[in-house]
């Protein structure tokens, strides 16, 4: 049977986006915030939607990406699990850290040396959330999120958005799932993983250049950086760096199980797709798998209010 532990997937795909976030796109954003934030008296508020266990905060905090003073973050996510997962996940994170933790109702406040970060958690369909808030905010993230939530939500996302506000959407994926070394099926179980993702609702294996397109047709948003954000999983040394294994032993559950559904045209005869997957598990537990995905992150800004004379 696959591994099927969701929140464990999540919290090991943190290494993997670390490196593969664009780094050029972050330092705009935190360019960005940092301006707004000395521009106003209030908190900067976040929004995150399809915000999993909380990996995010943990890296904007630790890579000192939010700015001074105080931070309203609201994680939304549909998943009970993960955001049940999310304020002890954030409690445990600041263990060893000179930031302090404080759980109250519905969420968590972690006070840093110059920033109080309030966090507040949301079991909601993110589109659902935003269209029930009577309120905005200044940064949009939906990272790993618009491949798998349907491209027609996102004008409604959007409109979570104060004029002028930022929206960062990384890691989204964008048509290449490769692993090596070479097998013959490799083509083969692409194709299909694709074209399942495609099938499912809201599911798009291209998302990347689709947002790309619609942003660029929306009157006043302006796309303000797009950049690579390949993930690439390789063994170091012995084996793979943190829980990377276990990372890859999920995306290869998710394949199978992905293919298993054959309702979508072709289909690997079960003999290949069986060899392709103990192949691949094996060079897992003999640290040989290197798997590389194509991503893109995607930032960008709100229409601004008009220019007053
Ligand atoms: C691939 S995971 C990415 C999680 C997190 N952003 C990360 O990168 O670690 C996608 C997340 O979106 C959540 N999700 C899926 N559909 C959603 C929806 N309609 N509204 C809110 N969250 C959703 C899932 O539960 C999952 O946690």
């Amino acid at each position: 049977m696959p591994p099927a532990d969701f929140q464990r997937y999540l919290r090991a795909k943190r290494t993997v986006d670390d490196r593969s976030l664009d780094r050029r796109l972050l330092d705009a954003l935190t360019t960005g915030l940092a301006d707004l934030a000395t521009d106003r008296d209030g908190p900067v508020r976040v929004l995150e939607v399809g915000a999993g266990v909380g990996t995010m905060i943990e890296r904007l905090l630790a890579w000192d990406r939010l700015p001074q003073g105080p931070v309203e973050y609201t994680a939304v996510d549909v998943d009970p699990a993960n955001t049940a997962a999310l304020p002890d996940r954030l409690r445990d994170w600041t263990a060893d850290r000179p930031v302090t933790a404080t759980e109250q109702a519905g969420g968590i406040v972690l006070d840093g040396e110059d920033r109080r970060v309030s966090v507040t958690v949301g079991t909601a369909d993110a589109a659902d959330f935003v269209a029930g808030a009577d309120r905005e905010w200044d940064l949009l993230i939906g990272m790993a999120f618009l491949d798998i939530v349907g491209l027609d939500r996102l004008p409604l996302l959007l409109s979570a958005l104060a004029p002028g506000g930022y929206w960062y959407f990384p890691i989204t994926f964008d048509g290449g799932t490769r692993f090596g070394p070479d097998h013959p099926a490799d083509d083969a179980v692409e194709r299909q993983y694709h074209r399942h993702m495609d099938a499912k609702p809201g599911g798009d294996s291209r998302a990347g250049q689709h947002v790309l397109d619609r942003l660029h047709d929306r009157d006043g948003v302006t796309v303000t950086g797009v950049a690579g954000s390949d993930w690439a999983v390789y063994p170091q040394g012995d084996g793979y760096p943190a829980d990377e294994g276990y990372f890859l032993r999920y995306v290869l559950g998710t394949i199978e199980t992905a293919l298993g559904e054959r309702d979508h045209g072709e289909v690997l005869d079960d003999a290949t797709l069986a060899d392709w997957l103990d192949t691949r598990r094996q060079q897992v537990a003999d640290a040989e798998l290197v798997y590389l995905t194509h991503q893109l992150d995607l930032l960008g800004r709100a229409p601004s209010p008009p220019a007053r004379d």
